[in-house]
C-alpha cells in the first residue's frame, strides 16, 4: 500500500508549510488557474479527462502560501494540456460541501465529473508538475511478450488482464478500476492469448503477481468494477500480514475482522506465523492475521484491552470496533487459537468493553459519558446529544474545555432547553465507544430519533459555531446562543477584527480534510500517548499511522 506512504508524506509536508504560510497574495494579471463555479464546474471536468482542483478560502494562510506555486504549476501544465482549477469555498459552498471539502486548501485530481481521489502529493510547483504528468500516462500499461515479464515483477502488486483484441466491455471495466486503484497497484493488459495460455488462463481473465504468499492469484469473480476492486482488494493482502504504519488503513477499511498477534522479536514472530498459517488459511476472506511489532507499536495493545505482555493476540471487529482480547493467562498455542477463533466465528466470545466507573450524578453542564452509560446518555432517549470525544493529553481538547463549559451552559441551566439538549464529552482513551475516531477532539450530533446517523461537526470551535450546529442538525432546533452585545468601534478597527478573526479560523479549520493542524492525530502525541494511553487511528487516509 505505498499510498499510505505517500499521503504520510504528504502530511508532513502539509505541517512544514505552517512554517511559512505567508501574507503573500496571488500575483496579480493574467492567471492560467481556471477559476470554476457551480455553473461550469461539471463542464469543465467533462470536457478535461484529468483536472487537479483546488478548493480554497481567500483568507487561508495555507492556500496563499500555495498559490503562486500553484500559479506556476498551472503555466508550466498548461501545454500539457492539463488543467488547474481553483474553486472559492466561501462564494461556492454548495459545490465544496458536494466534494466533501472539510478543510483548504483541499486538492483533488478529477477524471470526469464522478471520479476524484486526493492529490497526495508535496505543494510545489516541481511536485505538482511531476505528480501531474504521472497521473496523465495511462493507468493501464499495454504489454507484449517481450515487456510482460519485466513487468510482473516491477512492483510488490502487480495486476494483468488477458483480454481478446475485440472485448472493448470487458477492457472498459478494468480500465476503470485501474483509474480508481491506480495509486496502489500497476495493472497491465495484453491481447496475445499466447501470454495468457503460458499463464494457464484463458481471455477474459486477470491474474494478481505477489512478492509473497503463493505469488499469484487468478481472479475467479464476475467481471465487474466491484468484481474486480473486491478481488485486488483481497487477493493483495497477504495470509498473514505485518500491522504497521502503512498497513493499519487497509486493514481498518477491509471490512472485516483483525486478528493480531503482538510479537516482541524475530524469533517469536516466526514461529507463531508458523503455528497460525493453517488458521489464517481456514478464515482467508472472513478473518485477516497480521503480526505487530510489539516492541514498536506495544502501546496499541491497550487499544485492544490487553496488558503490555508478550506474546499475545486479540480479534479486532473493525465495523463496530469491538475487541476480543486472548485471555493473557493461556498460552497462545495452535490449538488454543484455533477454539478461541471458532469461537469467536460462531459469536461465543463477549466483546472486552473499557469503561470509567459511570458517574453518580451529572454535576454538568457538560455530561459526562462513559463506556458504560453511552447507551443511556447518547443513544437511548429522545435529545440531541453533542459529544465530544477528547484525549486528557490533546492541547487542542484542553483549549476547546472553556469554551465547551459555556456552550454546555447555555442548555443545561436553560429549564426549556434542559430536557431537549444534552452537551457531552467522553474520554476516548478510556473507554471504548463503538466508533473509531481519527483524531481528538472529534464532536458529533446525534439528533433525537436518528441516533444512528450522527453528524460530524467540522465548524469552528466557537461557542457560537457550535450553538448554531446543535440549532441546525438537532430535531428540537434549538437557538439557544445570545450574542455578546456590540463594542463601539471605529470602522478600521472592526475590519482589523474581521481579519484577525478569520485567521484564527484559518488555523483552526482542517487542512487538506484531513485536520492535522486542527485535530491532534496519534503521530503529534504519540509521546504523550505512550504510557498506556489509548493511542487512536481511524481509517482517514490523511492520518499519519506510524504510532498506532
Ligand atoms: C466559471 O464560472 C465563473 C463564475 O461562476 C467564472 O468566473 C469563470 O471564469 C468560469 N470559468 C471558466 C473556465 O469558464
Amino acid at each position: 500500500m505505498k499510498q499510505f506512504k505517500e499521503l504520510t508524506a504528504a502530511v508532513l509536508t502539509l505541517l512544514a508549510t505552517v512554517a511559512y504560510a505567508q501574507e503573500g497574495e496571488a500575483p496579480a494579471g493574467p492567471s492560467d488557474v481556471n477559476v470554476l463555479g457551480k455553473g461550469n464546474f461539471t463542464s469543465f471536468v467533462t470536457e478535461h479527462p484529468l483536472v487537479l482542483a483546488e478548493f480554497y478560502a481567500p483568507w487561508c494562510g495555507h492556500c496563499k502560501a500555495l498559490a503562486p506555486e500553484y500559479e506556476d504549476a498551472a503555466t508550466k501544465l498548461k501545454e500539457k494540456e492539463i488543467p488547474l482549477a481553483k474553486i472559492d469555498c466561501t462564494v461556492e459552498a454548495e459545490l465544496c460541501e458536494k466534494h466533501g471539502v472539510q478543510g483548504y486548501p483541499t486538492l483533488k485530481i478529477f477524471r470526469g465529473p464522478d471520479s476524484s481521489s486526493p492529490y497526495a502529493g508535496q505543494r510545489k510547483s516541481d511536485a505538482i508538475i511531476s505528480y501531474m504528468k504521472k497521473q496523465a500516462l495511462p493507468a493501464v500499461s499495454i504489454l507484449d511478450g517481450d515487456t510482460i515479464a519485466e513487468f510482473k515483477t516491477a512492483d510488490k502488486i502487480v495486476v494483468v488482464a488477458y483480454l481478446s483484441a475485440d472485448d472493448s466491455e470487458n477492457s472498459a471495466t478494468f480500465t476503470a478500476v485501474a483509474d480508481k486503484l491506480r495509486d496502489n497497484y500497476l495493472f497491465g493488459t495484453t491481447t496475445d492469448s499466447a501470454l495468457a495460455e503460458a499463464d494457464g488462463v484463458k481471455a477474459p481473465a486477470i491474474v494478481l503477481y505477489k512478492t509473497f504468499d503463493e505469488g499469484k492469484t487468478v481472479f475467479d469473480g464476475a467481471f465487474t468494477t466491484e468484481g474486480i476492486t473486491n478481488f485486488a482488494n483481497v487477493a493483495s493482502t497477504p495470509l498473514i500480514g505485518e500491522v504497521g504504519p502503512e498497513t493499519y488503513t487497509g486493514y481498518m477499511a477491509a471490512g472485516i475482522p483483525l486478528a493480531y498477534i503482538f510479537v516482541d522479536g524475530e524469533e517469536i514472530k516466526e514461529k507463531l506465523t508458523t503455528a497460525i498459517k493453517p488458521l489464517a488459511q481456514e478464515y482467508k476472506g472472513k478473518i485477516n492475521f497480521a503480526t505487530i511489532d510489539a516492541v514498536a507499536y506495544g502501546a496499541h495493545a491497550a487499544n485492544l484491552n490487553l496488558e503490555t505482555k508478550w506474546p499475545a493476540f486479540a480479534i479486532q471487529d473493525t465495523t463496530k470496533n469491538l475487541k476480543y482480547p486472548f485471555d493473557q493467562e493461556k498460552e497462545i498455542t495452535e490449538a488454543s487459537l484455533a477454539e478461541f477463533v471458532k469461537d469467536f466465528v460462531e459469536g461465543k466470545v463477549d466483546p472486552s468493553i473499557k469503561s470509567e466507573p459511570v458517574p453518580e450524578t451529572q454535576e454538568g453542564p457538560v455530561h459526562v459519558v462513559v463506556a458504560n452509560n453511552y447507551e443511556e446518555l447518547v443513544m437511548d432517549n429522545d435529545k440531541d446529544v453533542l459529544l465530544e470525544f477528547y484525549a486528557p493529553w490533546c492541547g487542542h481538547c484542553k483549549n476547546l474545555a472553556p469554551k465547551y463549559e459555556e456552550l454546555a451552559a447555555l442548555y443545561f441551566n436553560n429549564p426549556e432547553y434542559k430536557d431537549k439538549v444534552i452537551v457531552a464529552k467522553v474520554d476516548a482513551t478510556a473507554n471504548d465507544m463503538p466508533i473509531e475516531v481519527q483524531g481528538f477532539p472529534t464532536i458529533k450530533m446525534y439528533p433525537a430519533g436518528a441516533k444512528d446517523s450522527p453528524v460530524d461537526y467540522s465548524g469552528s470551535r466557537t461557542v457560537e459555531d457550535l450553538a448554531t450546529f446543535i440549532k441546525t442538525n438537532g430535531k428540537y432546533k434549538v437557538d439557544a446562543y445570545v450574542a455578546p452585545p456590540p463594542e463601539p468601534e471605529t470602522e478600521e478597527e472592526e475590519e482589523e477584527a474581521e481579519e484577525s478573526k478569520a485567521e484564527k479560523s484559518a488555523e483552526e479549520t482542517p487542512v487538506g480534510s484531513a485536520a492535522p493542524a486542527a485535530t491532534e492525530t496519534p503521530k503529534e502525541t504519540v509521546k504523550k500517548a505512550t504510557e498506556g494511553a489509548q493511542a487512536v487511528v481511524g481509517d482517514d487516509d490523511y492520518l499519519p499511522h506510524e504510532e498506532l
